[in-house]
């Protein structure tokens, strides 16, 4: 049994998804259900015995704490968090009390769950933190790739929580022993992408007939890993990563953001052209860029690949093909999270099915 917070969100869903898929161990999956959160993500699991969905709140230390007497897990993973930098912007808060304070609670309880195992167990358990490569700051055009000895330097309120949530998760290993893990990922794109983020934007805005907003002068450049290729480094970091270790996790996938924004235009172009044959760049718009908006990310994942064996399946051109068939074999999907619907899902669902 392992248990994992924000396991309805975009990277979760698709973790507990590929973990169930893979092999028989059993997933509590603790989820507070914010606007990011979708249960329809996991709809598949509906009836499977081996999916255990809880709403609640990391930081809900009682909570967490009979979830781990009750469960037992042999591992936590912690992907709950707020996690979208313009929100961020707009309002900080959240992201202080999910990430930080909420990361803190967590950790208490998983700390005070862990002091009292028996000998084997506690050895064998392991926490590991999914977080960003956002905590590294921002790359001049030529400066080397963000390796695990990076200076933290975030510079958005998101990212300054995430970096404060991967602090106290050091902490936690240095001063108490709680044998962690941290992962720092790049950008991730695929299936059940929340289109709040660029690459689903693009692809629901394209097809609607809207604007493609693109921030800036659109030069800004991130590293871009497929969803699955990220699931499979954290299961491989969970399986072998030494104790204390972070991992940098990426795709060696650079791309500035206007170029993403063509690629998609050119697939949509492809498979599904507007009726009027015009292309779909026609519906690029530049507008005012994000206050202190990160000039360049860029992740030198060779720890990850000289340590553990871990390198991406997909490059840049399979995963997007994938993804952006995904959203036109799924429309239903993308219209229930911009409709609201999607918190109804499970109403709807149940009430359908009865
Ligand atoms: P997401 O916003 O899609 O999902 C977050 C999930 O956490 C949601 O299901 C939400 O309901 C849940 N949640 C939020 N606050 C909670 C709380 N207090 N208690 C319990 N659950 C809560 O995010 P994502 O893109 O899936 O990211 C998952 C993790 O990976 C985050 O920690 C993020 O920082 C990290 N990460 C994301 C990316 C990326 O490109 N999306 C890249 C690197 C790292
Ligand atoms: P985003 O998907 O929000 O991820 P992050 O900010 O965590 O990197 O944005 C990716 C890049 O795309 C980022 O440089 C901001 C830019 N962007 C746009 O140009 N237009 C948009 O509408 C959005 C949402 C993002």
């Amino acid at each position: 049994m392992i248990l994992i917070t924000g396991g309805a969100g975009f990277i979760g869903s698709n973790f507990v998804l590929d973990w169930l898929a893979q092999c028989d161990e059993s997933v509590v999956n603790l989820d507070k259900l914010t606007y990011a959160g979708n249960q329809e993500n996991l709809a598949s699991l509906s009836a499977d015995p081996r999916h255990i969905f809880v709403q609640g709140d990391i930081g809900d230390a009682a909570l967490v704490a009979s979830l781990l007497a009750q469960h037992q897990p042999r591992a936590v993973l912690n992907f709950a968090a707020e996690s979208h930098v313009d929100r961020s912007i707009h309002g900080p808060e959240d992201f202080i009390q999910t990430n930080i304070v909420g990361t803190f609670h967590l950790l208490e309880a998983v700390r005070a769950y862990w002091g009292n195992l028996p000998a084997q167990q506690k050895t064998e358990f392991r926490f590991l933190h999914v977080s960003t490569d956002e905590v590294y700051g921002s790359l001049g055009p030529s400066d080397a790739a963000f390796t695990e000895d990076h200076r933290y330097q975030p510079n958005s309120p998101y990212s300054a929580s995430k970096a404060a949530s991967d602090h106290l998760v050091r902490a936690y290993h240095h001063t108490y022993g709680l044998p962690v893990l941290t992962t720092n990922c790049s950008n991730n794109y695929g299936p059940y992408h929340f289109p709040e983020k660029l690459i689903p934007l693009l692809i629901v805005n394209a097809l609607a007939g809207k604007a493609l907003p693109v921030y800036g002068d659109g030069q800004q450049v991130r590293d871009w890993l497929y969803v699955k290729d990220h699931c499979s480094a954290i299961r491989r970091v969970l399986q072998a990563g030494r104790l204390g270790e972070v991992y940098n996790v990426g795709g060696w996938n650079e791309k500035a953001n206007i170029e993403i924004v063509h690629t998609v235009c050119a697939l949509l172009d492809e498979l599904r052209p507007r009726a009027d044959g015009v292309a779909y760049q026609s519906q690029i718009r530049y507008v005012t860029d994000r206050p202190g908006h990160d000039r360049r990310y860029a992740i030198d994942a060779r720890k990850i690949q000289s340590e553990l064996g871990w390198k991406p399946a997909e490059t840049f051109d399979s995963g997007i093909r994938k993804t952006v068939q995904w959203y036109l074999d799924n429309p239903g999907w993308a219209e229930r999270v911009q409709s609201g619907a999607y918190r109804e899902w499970v109403k709807t669902q149940y009430q359908a099915a009865a």
